[in-house]
């Protein structure tokens, strides 16, 4: 096999036609690169940079930041189980748990894997199931940011976290049951553009980790966030400045705290969403009263963002790229009106049968992908040190069907 020293737009072209449509793709130099370079930007040395795996949990790329030494935040039983079964150590894992039960507390408590709590009703349940034990606490640092409203976590309007105001509740749950807090957590949203208003999360959170109440800490973990550029023309945040800022803070504080501790990061977007590609074939040209559709063999099901968010996700025409410009809608074949990768959008004329890509399409993608309509998931497909690897394959429409019959508990008919 030739080597791979750059996704070009003819290599899209060759992986349509080897692989078919639609298929996501990932570049994993790019995702060591940006695991990496946040060690460089962020200069506290007793960094932890947790990898949010809900962005994206295909099994090649967990493997790949495992042999870059990552760390992983996880969100629900079965992310805990697949981390240790591909080899991460339960130490590298934090558990943070939304809304969880008993039996799934019980589940994560056996796998020795670190709670992180978020809400006092389940604080007093775990301190008197687990007395002694040890935990982190996420609190709501009260600050309203991120990208949308859906993906803001913090203020009153939210459901995750403990308030700030009830540290006094939280101290007096853990003396009783002589939990051991060993860290503190907060999470202000995702996609945060504004940087003051990540070091104000900060210092909100900090006010409240004083020696006197908190005598057990290893660690602050101030959550993901991190913006990217999903527009051309965006700018990227000065990460290098923003990495020293936040050094510049957490290092004050340990002075004052009168220890050095950890700080753990948990980017999901920042690690992945730059090396995801979603490549798709245009089947259909409609013109409704001169409005361009181009009609697709991929859907909300697959990148729900756009739909979800009103995200913006930058497509370009692979096929004729310099194709005379034109106002299209880029749909999908969902049926569902809201079905639409973008409105309204620019593009090279597009014809039936060209094929398109979707670029940043590595974090929340696939991840939050369905067979609504009963229309498999894309494969995927990693490449890695110039090499293609085929993670996931595409189920054929047969095998999709026989999938929902062979996953039937219990057969019957009328
Ligand atoms: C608790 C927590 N940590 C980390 C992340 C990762 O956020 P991002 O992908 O924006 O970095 C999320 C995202 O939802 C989250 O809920």
């Amino acid at each position: 096999m030739e080597k791979i020293t750059s996704i070009d737009q003819n290599l899209f072209i060759k992986f349509a036609e080897k692989y078919g449509t639609p298929l996501y793709i990932y570049d994993a130099d790019l995702i060591v690169k940006r695991y990496k370079e946040l060690y460089k930007y962020i200069t506290w040395p007793k960094l932890k940079i947790l990898y949010a795996m809900k962005a994206n949990y295909n099994i090649g790329i967990l493997h790949l930041l495992k042999s870059s030494k990552a760390y992983l935040d996880t969100v629900s039983p079965a992310e805990v189980h697949l981390a240790l079964k591909l080899g991460f150590s339960k130490d590298d894992i934090l558990y943070t748990a939304n809304n969880i039960t008993g039996e799934e507390m019980r589940e994560i408590k056996k796998t020795g894997v670190l709670f992180n709590i978020d809400s006092l009703s389940r604080l007093q349940k775990y301190a008197a199931a687990y007395p002694g034990s040890e935990i982190c606490i996420r609190f709501n640092p009260d600050v309203y940011a991120g990208a949308h409203k859906h993906v803001k976590t913090g203020g009153e309007i939210t459901k995750f976290g403990i308030l700030l105001s009830d540290v006094n509740s939280v101290k007096e749950i853990t003396n009783k049951y002589n939990i051991k807090v060993v860290g503190l957590h907060e999470h202000t949203g995702s996609g945060i553009g504004e940087t003051d208003k990540v070091y104000e999360s900060m210092t909100n959170l900090l006010k409240i980790a004083n020696q006197e109440d908190f005598p057990h800490l290893r660690f602050i973990d101030f959550g993901g966030g991190f913006k990217i550029p999903y527009k051309p023309t965006s700018a990227r945040i000065d990460y290098a400045g923003f990495g020293e800022n936040i050094s510049s803070i957490f290092s004050d504080f340990c002075k004052r705290y009168g220890r050095d501790l950890y700080m753990y990061f948990e980017p999901g977007k920042y690690i992945v969403a730059e090396s995801g590609y979603l490549l798709i074939e245009v089947n259909t040209i409609k013109n409704n009263r001169g409005r361009l559709i181009a009609g697709t063999n991929s859907g909300f099901n697959h990148l729900i963002r756009p739909l979800l968010y009103s995200s913006y996700h930058q497509i370009e025409n692979i096929s004729n790229p310099n194709g005379e410009l034109k106002i299209y809608d880029v749909c999908g074949n969902i049926c569902e009106t809201g079905d639409c990768f973008a409105e309204q959008r620019e593009l090279p004329e597009i014809r039936e049968g060209d094929k398109l890509i979707i670029k940043n399409a590595g974090a929340y993608c696939y991840s939050m992908g369905s067979i609504y309509n009963l229309r498999s998931m894309p494969s995927e497909l990693l490449i890695a040190g110039g090499k293609e690897f085929l993670i996931t394959k595409r189920l054929s429409n047969e095998e999709l069907a026989e999938s929902i019959i062979s996953s039937a508990n219990e057969v019957i008919t009328f």
